[in-house]
């Protein structure tokens, strides 16, 4: 695998002095001396006005865990038995949730969906079928996917850190085998990953729970009293025919879609490169140079691990794809063009095309966060013209390379 050409982009900065180098504080800093300058005051409108552009890119492009918005009733087997209590999130597009009630975070097309799945231990994920790509990231617990139309052609089990991506047309279905609560992220490949395709057992327990998946995607519910509305059909249930047409995946080839966090890190090198990205699903001659992921096939978007040891910071630079970060442990705070914001474990940013950005990782455990960018042939970073905050910081040698 070649990283140079990835982690060219990256140098090791010394651990700082507790709190020195935190970019908020020198920024603030910077800003008071302004304000207090009453002859500058169109440094301190610029500050004002940079804060206020951070705080605007914030509220569109960061979601943090806790502020997840679930639906409990976003898709046809919800009142099942066995899977009332499963939590389905929309952080980037619309997915392929089935109920109006269904929030959406982040409505800015990326060629990809973010989601989440949320379930308390034994909490079922019906079996169904996509259109386009679906990708699991496991944050917590312990989950047990299984394909099939009943389950029983493949069945492997996942834990934190490991990537699951089930390729389109194949039943899957999903089940919390932990003793927690358990949190997976999901990839959709598309800005539309058009609509489910269910089991034909998932149509019959709905309907005795009063449950109709119509037409059009969306839900009645007869258990509230609502009705088929004039003019809207129910869908007609997935037929035998149906089911003969899609792809059936064994324990064997549903292995092969895996990528375990353990195989990651146990590559050569693991322990003496301060920042890495290592490749899961990522084609084999990428112009990104990084290499192949175990998971090579066509996806609509690239996934890697990045990770970062305590005391480290890549240099400035920019991508011309969005870029998403899925935090999974530690904190990593990243610098952007107008103000920095610090990212924990389960939170979610999206980083604009060409918008300066690096990483730091200032807290006393690796950072591992799970990186998307969009298309089937991301570019390699381009390194930024230092903004005054990185001058603040030191990193005035920098010189913009872009082509
Ligand atoms: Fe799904």
């Amino acid at each position: 695998m070649d990283e140079s050409r990835f982690n060219g982009a990256f140098r090791e900065r010394r651990a700082p002095p507790a709190g020195a180098l935190n970019w908020v504080c020198i920024r603030s800093t910077f800003e008071r001396g302004n304000v207090a300058s009453g002859g500058e005051l169109h440094h301190m409108v610029q500050s004002i006005s940079s804060e206020s552009r951070h705080s605007a890119l914030l509220a569109e492009r960061l979601v943090r865990y806790r502020d997840l918005r679930p639906c409990t009733t976003a898709f046809i087997d919800t009142r099942t038995p066995g899977s009332t209590e499963k939590e389905n999130f929309t952080i980037i597009g619309p997915g392929v949730a089935e109920s109006p009630d269904q929030f959406v975070h982040i409505d800015i097309p990326h060629g990809f969906n973010v989601g989440g799945a949320r379930q308390p231990p034994g909490c079922i994920n019906s079996q169904h079928s996509h259109e386009t790509a679906e990708v699991f990231i496991v944050h917590s617990g312990q989950w047990t996917f299984y394909t099939g139309v009943d389950c029983g052609d493949g069945e492997v089990t996942v834990g934190p850190g490991d990537t699951i991506s089930i390729p389109i047309h194949v039943f899957r279905g999903f089940r919390n085998v932990g003793d927690d609560v358990g949190y997976m992220f999901a990839i959709l490949g598309g800005d539309d990953p058009g609509m489910v395709t269910w089991a034909p057992y998932v149509f019959d327990q709905a309907r005795e729970h009063g449950l109709i998946l119509l037409e059009d995607g969306s839900l009645v519910d007869t258990a509230r009293g609502e009705r088929i509305p004039e003019g809207k059909r129910a869908m007609r249930p997935t037929s035998e025919a149906d089911v003969a047409r899609l792809d059936r995946l064994t324990t064997d080839a549903l292995i092969d879609c895996i990528v375990r966090r353990h195989e990651l890190l146990q590559e050569p090198g693991e322990g003496s490169e301060p920042v890495r990205e290592l490749p899961i699903i990522s084609s084999a001659d990428g112009a990104d140079g990084l290499g192949a992921g175990k998971i090579n096939w066509p996806h609509g978007f690239h996934l890697h691990l990045f990770t970062a040891l305590p005391g480290t910071e890549t240099v400035p630079h920019f991508r011309r794809e969005e870029e998403v970060i899925l935090m999974h442990r530690g904190r990593l705070d990243v610098l952007l063009a107008d103000g920095a914001v610090r990212l924990g474990p389960g939170d979610v940013l999206t980083i604009p095309i060409g918008m300066q950005r690096s990483f730091g990782n200032f807290g006393p455990e690796r950072v591992e966060a799970y990186i998307v960018r969009g298309g089937d042939d991301p570019q390699p970073p381009v390194r930024a013209i230092p903004s005054p905050a990185h001058l603040a910081a030191g990193d005035g040698n920098l010189t913009n390379a872009a082509g």
